[in-house]
């Protein structure tokens, strides 16, 4: 069984992680593998609506660790970069059903969908800086948008988690519901979008979005020049390595 799956029905293109033994961690193949669909979707004109979930328990636990430390992202075209500019430039609306865990991409993907549900399990996370990274997918602009510059700052200079509740408060997600109903309960909500006009659907999200996207985009070729340059340095390599070896990371000489 493939570690992305994608089911199309009812207009929706439903894109599941499922990789659930490694905590949907996200590897190269992953991204080529999400990339491609969105693409198809984009194209497809019988989707309307894309919906991206895992299961009850995690959503993602972001990037694959080992492939950070093993084979990181070499340039522009590499599925990563592929995929985050596949999404942010996405027509179609996008809703996703967050469980458990979303550290990293995790969470960083949920500022490029429309419409967010979560379990009142899910844990969202951007450990960047504890990882010897910066931040990414455009993170750096609109999380500070969202949050506020001074919560921003919690989220991503300490990198602290937060849970559904302040998710809501924030604005980053419509509606916590109990997990093993969330997945359902997005697949309703992406359906109700993908009986709608796609061409108003499409002409309205492009209208919502059109101040920034130009800048968006922009900002995401930035964070990927210094995420790229940051992942080769001794701090992040320290983090990994430390991850792998299930031990804490010393930062003390890096
Ligand atoms: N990359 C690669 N493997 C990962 C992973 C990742 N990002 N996250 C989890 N895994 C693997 C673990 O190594 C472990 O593998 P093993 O069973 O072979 O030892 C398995 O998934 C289960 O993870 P574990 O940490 O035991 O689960 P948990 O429930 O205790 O914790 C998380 C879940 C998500 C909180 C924790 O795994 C975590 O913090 N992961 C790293 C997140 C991260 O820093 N991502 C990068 C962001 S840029």
């Amino acid at each position: 069984m493939s570690d992305i799956l994608v089911h199309t029905e009812a207009g929706v293109s439903t894109i599941t992680f499922n990789r659930v033994d490694k905590k949907n961690s996200i590897t190269a193949a992953m991204y080529a593998e999400l990339a491609d669909a969105i693409d198809k979707a984009a194209a497809d004109n019988a989707v309307r609506t894309v919906l991206i979930q895992g299961d009850a328990t995690i959503f993602s636990a972001g990037n694959d660790i080992g492939d950070f430390l093993n084979a990181p992202p070499s340039n522009e075209n590499s599925p990563v970069f592929r995929f985050m500019r596949a999404m942010a430039s996405f027509p179609k609306p996008i809703v996703a059903a967050v469980c458990g865990p979303a550290v990293g991409i995790g969470t960083t993907l949920l500022f490029h969908c429309d419409l967010v549900y979560a379990g009142d399990n899910a844990a969202f996370s951007m450990p960047f800086v504890n990882l010897g990274l910066c931040p990414e997918f455009g993170s750096s602009m609109l999380v500070p948008q969202m949050f506020g510059y001074h919560r921003a700052a919690e989220a991503l200079l300490l990198g602290e988690p937060f849970m559904a509740e302040a998710a809501l408060e924030i604005g980053l997600v419509n509606r916590v519901v109990p997990p093993t109903e969330c997945n359902a309960i997005a697949q309703v909500q992406a359906r109700k979008l993908a009986a709608k006009p796609l061409s108003a659907l499409i002409e309205t999200k492009r209208l919502m979005k059109k101040g920034q996207q130009g800048m968006l985009l922009e900002r995401m070729a930035e964070e990927g020049q210094s995420f790229g340059r940051m992942l080769r340095e001794p701090a992040a390599r320290e983090a990994f390595s430390a991850f792998m070896e299930k031990r804490k990371p010393d930062f003390s000489k890096v």
